[in-house]
């Protein structure tokens, strides 16, 4: 089996090393970028002049037809195609001959891996800002159909303040926000070109880095050959960003399986966005979002494992660098399908108003009954003791606390007027909370304008 390596040994790989060694098998998916990354070196060597143009034309000419043979999957694999760089230009140079056997002048596997996997990482972030902003859109969608609609809001699990259902989509929006930003930053990082730092010192030939950059749709050049073969701060970036991507997913997929639940009953998940059990007929199960919550998981492991290979790795490349791809595949695989499966989910999520309403109950209130007395000339410390009484004499008499009567309230505190009953009032108190950011419903039209704004802009 020739190697692209195989000219100082004297004995063959043993075939477990072999196996071992090789990365075809994931890195199959660069090709499209390892042949970019090569036509752009070529022409680079045109320039250094190490081609002739002629030539050139010639490998660019055989690499587009390893690219058609590929992408028609007629690209027949060798035994010795220890990695996608390896087949591409052995099946160059059985196509092209002898001058195939120039295209690596002045390069190694080390700059051109990292630059193809950057290449790779750039188009993977713009389709998942893709799949990002459908979601964000689903979620504003949501936000704006129910913006006033009133429930419980919650804090520990346990009946807080009252909410709207506008208020609890957006609030699932902007951590996605967030995460396209991150995007955006992670993308700008990997726009960086490795190529032409050879195997670890630069390379030995004059090919203008800067062109090869603007070729490759590259921001800019890498400033050190040791760093930029060892460098995956790119990988580390996207892989936090789909980590954190895949942790919001799961904390709305946590609180949609409560309110799903038959306790809850605040939503009613579509048929086809749930499953059957196999022993019980009545079961309807939220498999999609308990998946989606357990994909987080596979998340945060890919960015473990990737930062605990980096760990203690000198400069420059070392081949546990190999071990920088799979995590990453396995992210963009997992977030490609979890984004548009929760999108689908959201877009045929039914409301149910009335299991909202059967849950504001008063003592959601009891932190407006407070702010009452402080309006009164009450200390809030002492306004929040004396609802507490209130609460409990309420509990005591086994009735909610809307009705207790005047005298009762006035037996706990003096300041109760008969204007308190204007307290005992969801839209009052959600309107109360009219700071940017609140429940009052001008706070929610600006908040849902904002919204809208800031979606992930998508290439
Ligand atoms: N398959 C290798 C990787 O993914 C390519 C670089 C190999 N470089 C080397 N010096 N062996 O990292």
């Amino acid at each position: 089996m020739s190697k692209l390596w195989g000219g100082r040994f004297a004995k063959e790989t043993d075939a477990l090393v072999d196996e071992f060694n090789a990365s075809l098998h994931f890195d199959v998916q660069l090709a499209d970028e390892d042949i970019a990354g090569s036509i752009a070196w070529a022409r680079g060597l045109v320039g250094a002049g190490v081609l002739t143009p002629a030539e050139a034309d010639e490998i660019v000419a055989g690499l587009e037809q390893v690219r058609q043979e590929l992408a028609d999957s007629s690209f027949v694999f060798a035994p010795g195609d220890e990695d996608v760089h390896t087949a591409v230009e052995r099946r160059l140079t059985e196509i092209v001959g002898p001058v195939g056997g120039k295209l690596h002048t002045g390069r190694s596997r080390n700059d051109q891996v990292a630059t193809d996997f950057r290449l790779w990482v750039m188009q993977a972030i713009d389709q998942l800002q893709a799949h990002l902003a459908d979601l964000q859109n689903a979620l504003i969608a949501s936000a704006e159909a129910n913006l006033n609609l009133p429930l419980p809001g919650y804090t520990h699990l346990q009946h807080a303040q009252p909410i709207t259902w506008g208020h609890w989509a957006l609030a699932h929006f902007w951590p996605l926000a967030r995460d396209g930003e991150r995007l955006t930053q992670a993308r700008r990082r990997t726009a960086v070109l490795p190529l032409g730092s050879a195997a670890l010192a630069g390379t030995a030939f004059p090919v203008d880095r800067e062109a090869l950059a603007e070729t490759l749709g590259l921001e800019q050049i890498s400033q050190n050959s040791l760093d930029a073969v060892s460098d995956r701060d790119f990988v580390a970036d996207f892989l936090y960003a789909a980590t954190m991507i895949g942790l919001h997913l799961s904390r709305l997929s946590e609180q949609l399986v409560l309110f799903s639940s038959t306790e809850f009953g605040f939503v009613r998940l579509d048929d086809g966005y749930s499953t059957g059990s196999s022993l019980m007929p009545q079961k309807k199960n939220p498999d999609t979002l308990e998946l989606t919550r357990g994909k987080s998981g596979r998340l945060i492991g890919n960015l473990t494992g990737l930062l605990a290979t980096l760990k203690g790795l000198p400069s420059t490349y070392d081949k546990d660098l190999q071990e920088d791809k799979e995590p990453v595949f396995d992210a963009f695989d997992t977030l490609s399908l979890t984004l548009p499966v929760m999108a689908g989910l959201l877009r045929t999520l039914t409301l149910r108003p009335e299991r909202m309403a059967a849950q504001l109950e008063p003592s959601l209130l009891a932190t407006d009954l407070a702010d009452y007395l402080v309006k009164k000339g009450v200390p809030f410390r002492q306004a929040h003791h004396l609802v507490g009484e209130v609460v409990q004499l309420a509990e005591d008499e086994d009735v909610p606390l809307t009705e207790l009567t005047l005298a009762q309230l006035q037996g706990i505190s003096d300041k109760f007027g008969a204007d308190v009953t204007a307290v005992f009032s969801i839209t009052a108190s959600l309107n109360n909370r009219n700071v940017p950011g609140g429940t009052s419903a001008a706070a929610l039209q600006t908040q849902l304008a904002q919204a809208k704004t800031a979606v992930t802009p998508t290439p």
